[in-house]
C-alpha cells in the first residue's frame, strides 16, 4: 500500500445560544422541537482544532482529545462517521503521489486529534465546537462537495448545538419538518463583521462538570414539562423573528430583552421538569439581579446575560465601554476566590483589554 499519511487541520470556534434549543423530537437524528438562534465566539477564544489523518498503515478509526485517547464507539461519532464517509469523493495529492478514489474511502481509516484552547471540564460548551470542528475537517479531507448548511445537518447528528458552529455571526438553527432531518440545519443570519462591537464576557462561576447531562436534561423536560410544550408552539417562533429582526437593525435593547429572557424560560422550563434540573447555583443568580440593577440605572439595557446547562455566565455587552464598566464591576462584586464561588473571567470575543 505504500506509506503515506494525509492529514488536514481545522479550527472551529464554540456557539451560544441566545435563543435556547431544549427538547428533541427525535432523539437518534437529533431533531429539536424548537428553532434557535445563536453567536459564534471569535475563533481565537473557546475554540477546537482538530486534525484529521488517513492512512492506510491505520488499522482502525482512533481519536484522541487533548492528548488523550477516547471512544469513537458512541453512536454519535459512528453518525458523522457514516454520514461523511458516505459523501466521500476522490482524491488526488499530485505532490505525495496520492491516489484515493471514492470506494477506497470505506477501507480507509482515520486517526483524529482534537484540542480545546480552553479547559474541556470548565463547563463551557466544548461538544458544539468539537463536533463541528470534526465534522469540517473530515469533509474537507475526503472531498466532500455539501456546502457549509449541508455539513451543518451532520454536525447536528453528533451534538445538536454543534450544527451552528459551522458558520461565523449569528446562526440560525432551523428546526425543519422532515422526518429524516434533512432540513434541520443551521443557515448563517448575519456574518461576524455585521454586529462587531458587541463584546463577550464569560463568568466562569464553576469548573465541576455539569451534574445532569443535557440529553437526559432535555428527555425529562420532553416527557414531563407542560411549559416546555408552551414554549415550543408559542413562544419560540415569536421569539425567533423578535431575535432575527433586533439582529439585522443591531437594536442592542431588544437583543438583550429576548435573550435574557429566553435563558430564564429555558431555566423556568428547567424548574419545571420532574424531578426539577437546577442548572445555575446562588452566584449565578446574583449575577442575574446584578445586571438586571445595572441595566434598569442607565437609559438602555448595556448587558445581556445567557445561562446554558451550567451555572457560568455568559455576558454579551453592547460595546466596548459597557464591558470595561462590566468587568470593573464583575471584579469588585464578583471577585475570583471561594468566598465568591467565582473561578475566572474568560474574555469570548475581541478582547477589551488591548
Ligand atoms: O447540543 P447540546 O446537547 O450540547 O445541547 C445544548 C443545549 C443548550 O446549550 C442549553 C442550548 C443551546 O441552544 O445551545
Amino acid at each position: 500500500a505504500g506509506e503515506w499519511i494525509l492529514t488536514v487541520t481545522a479550527q472551529t470556534p464554540t456557539n451560544i445560544a441566545v435563543i435556547k434549543y431544549w427538547g428533541k423530537r427525535d432523539e437518534s437524528l437529533i431533531l429539536p422541537v424548537n428553532d434557535s438562534i445563536s453567536v459564534t465566539l471569535d475563533p481565537e477564544h473557546l475554540c477546537t482544532t482538530t486534525t484529521v489523518a488517513v492512512s492506510p498503515s491505520f488499522e482502525q478509526d482512533r481519536m484522541w482529545l487533548n492528548g488523550e485517547e477516547i471512544s469513537l464507539s458512541g453512536g454519535r461519532f459512528q453518525s458523522c462517521l457514516r454520514e461523511i464517509r458516505a459523501r466521500a469523493t476522490d482524491v488526488e495529492n499530485k505532490e505525495k503521489g496520492i491516489k484515493i478514489s471514492k470506494k477506497d474511502w470505506e477501507k480507509l481509516h482515520l486517526h483524529i486529534a482534537s484540542f480545546n484552547n480552553f479547559p474541556t471540564a470548565a463547563g463551557l460548551a466544548s461538544s458544539a465546537a468539537g463536533l463541528a470542528c470534526l465534522v469540517f475537517a473530515l469533509g474537507k479531507l475526503m472531498n466532500v462537495k455539501e456546502d457549509h448548511s449541508q455539513l451543518s445537518a451532520i454536525a447536528r447528528q453528533g451534538s445538536g448545538s454543534a450544527c451552528r458552529s459551522l458558520y461565523g455571526g449569528f446562526v440560525k438553527w432551523i428546526m425543519g419538518k422532515e422526518e429524516n432531518g434533512s432540513d434541520s440545519l443551521a443557515v448563517q443570519l448575519a456574518d461576524e463583521k455585521h454586529w462587531d462591537e458587541l463584546v463577550i464576557i464569560i463568568a466562569v462561576v464553576s469548573s465541576r462538570q455539569k451534574e445532569t447531562s443535557s440529553t437526559s436534561g432535555m428527555r425529562e423536560s420532553v416527557e414531563t414539562s407542560l411549559l416546555l410544550q408552551h414554549r415550543a408552539k408559542e413562544v419560540v417562533p415569536k421569539r425567533i423573528l423578535k431575535m432575527e429582526e433586533a439582529i439585522q437593525n443591531r437594536d442592542f435593547a431588544s437583543f438583550a430583552g429576548l435573550t435574557c429572557a429566553d435563558s430564564n424560560q429555558f431555566h423556568a422550563v428547567c424548574l419545571d421538569t420532574c424531578p426539577p434540573i437546577f442548572y445555575m447555583n446562588d452566584t449565578s443568580h446574583r449575577i442575574i439581579s446584578c445586571v438586571e440593577k445595572w441595566n434598569r440605572s442607565e437609559e438602555a439595557p448595556q448587558i445581556a446575560y445567557t445561562f446554558d446547562a451550567g451555572p457560568n455566565a455568559v455576558l454579551i455587552a453592547r460595546n466596548r465601554k459597557a464591558a470595561s464598566l462590566l468587568l470593573q464591576r464583575l471584579l469588585y462584586y464578583f471577585p475570583p476566590s471561594a468566598d465568591t464561588n467565582m473561578n475566572s473571567y474568560v474574555l469570548g470575543d475581541k478582547s477589551i483589554l488591548k
